[in-house]
């Protein structure tokens, strides 16, 4: 096993007088190029101090010819000891300071180069790796905790989000196995188990966008597949407004209702943890007293939103109102093929499109297909 954490490396040996010298040197002339390994101590030897230096030859060697009239030095090479205090800021770089055994040059483009974070939980996704790459998993996972402070357990993605519930099989890989957590986002707090429940942190942009959208005082909003209450809540925190939010997980709804009393919020949510379809039921008396009266829906269930435009229409005020419509939508012209879709369906309840809002890709899905958002102003068909 090799002693990864203190490698052999390049440093540049110079007289202790001329250390100032060789530092304004460096900052004036490199700028923004790396040469000194911060990574490693500077080290003192009698005389002479020894920076760490990245190994350039091509930098080693100008900077010695431009020095080299000036002061006297050489580069030598021996091991590095490593600077405790230095902070990762890559993944890659974090694996050389923290992996005992040095992975193999073929592996090193299958680290990803982006992970999850949900609170304190890293959750992180391996593609097209063999048998041999598992025995390094947890030397990444390792340098996941070494790059973020804030993370104490690393989960492994496997397959697609699936179910009614929208959830995805996730492994344990390292830390401590507690996959409840509090995750921070737009001011907001969210309580939620990343095994029971949906969240992605890659909507928090679109929540942002949403709950800062042209909302009025006490409008009334339905949110029809509400999580652990991502959106409901990031509306209500600033806006006196009343929201339904709806979902038939029992677990989200748990947490939707501890993350409503978490989170100090202005405006009121109402929790449900119904499939949104009983509220067509003639005899529920929720459908019933929200029935044509709602000024905005939110309809977050990209897969299959479109078939529960009817509850949207159900609901929406017959003035019109606004429908926030998310939906994953093949390539090529994936946002004309949203509009179009939902186009056809509200035509066919005798509904249209008065005006779009916003329409646009809010992140890559799959190799085939985007998730869109349209943001539409809907109104019954005379
Ligand atoms: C893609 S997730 C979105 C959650 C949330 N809006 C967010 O962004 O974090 C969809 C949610 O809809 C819920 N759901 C699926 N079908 C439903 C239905 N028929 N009625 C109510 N909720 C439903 C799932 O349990 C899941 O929590």
């Amino acid at each position: 096993m090799g002693n990864n954490k203190n490698p052999e490396i390049p440093y540049i040996k110079l007289k202790k007088k001329d250390g100032q010298y060789f530092i304004n040197f460096i900052k004036s002339n490199l700028e923004s190029i790396p040469f000194i390994n911060h990574k490693f101590k500077t080290l003192h030897e009698n005389d002479y101090i020894l920076f760490p230096i990245f190994q350039n030859q091509v930098l080693i060697d100008v900077i010695i010819k431009k020095l080299d009239r000036q002061i006297n030095l050489e580069i030598i090479s021996q091991r590095g000891k490593l600077n405790k205090n230095y902070k990762y800021r890559t993944l890659q770089e974090a694996l050389e300071g923290t992996s005992e055994d040095k992975i193999p040059e073929k592996y090193l483009e299958l680290i990803p180069k982006s992970y999850d974070i949900i609170g304190h939980i890293a959750i992180i996704e391996f593609d097209k790796i063999d048998k041999e790459f598992n025995k390094y998993k947890e030397d990444i996972s390792k340098a996941i905790l070494s790059v973020n402070k804030n993370i104490k357990t690393v989960y492994e993605k496997r397959g697609q989000i699936k179910g009614k519930y929208r959830l995805r099989e996730l492994v344990f890989l390292y830390g401590e196995d507690k996959s409840e957590t509090i995750h921070k986002e737009n001011n907001c707090n969210f309580k939620l188990d990343i095994k029971k429940t949906y969240f992605s942190p890659r909507l928090v942009f679109e929540r942002r966008r949403i709950a800062s959208s042209e909302i009025k005082e006490n409008e009334l909003i339905v949110d029809m597949f509400a999580g652990v209450g991502t959106f409901s809540i990031q509306i209500a925190k600033n806006k006196n407004v009343k929201i339904f939010a709806f979902d038939v997980n029992p677990n989200a709804y748990r947490y939707m209702k501890d993350n409503i009393k978490l989170n100090k919020l202005k405006g009121e949510i109402i929790p449900n943890n119904i499939d949104i379809k009983v509220l067509l039921d003639p005899k529920n008396q929720l459908g019933k007293s929200l029935y044509n009266k709602v000024d905005r829906i939110i309809m977050n269930l990209p897969e299959n939103s479109i078939s529960f435009i009817n509850i949207a229409c159900f609901l929406m005020k017959e003035s019109g109102g606004i429908l926030h419509f998310y939906q994953f939508s093949e390539k090529p012209n994936p946002i004309e093929k949203t509009l179009k879709n939902i186009e056809e369906e509200l035509n066919s309840l005798n509904w249209e499109i008065n005006s779009i809002i916003t329409s646009k890709v809010v992140k890559h899905y799959s190799p085939k297909s985007e998730l869109i958002v349209v943001d539409l102003e809907i109104k019954p068909s005379k």
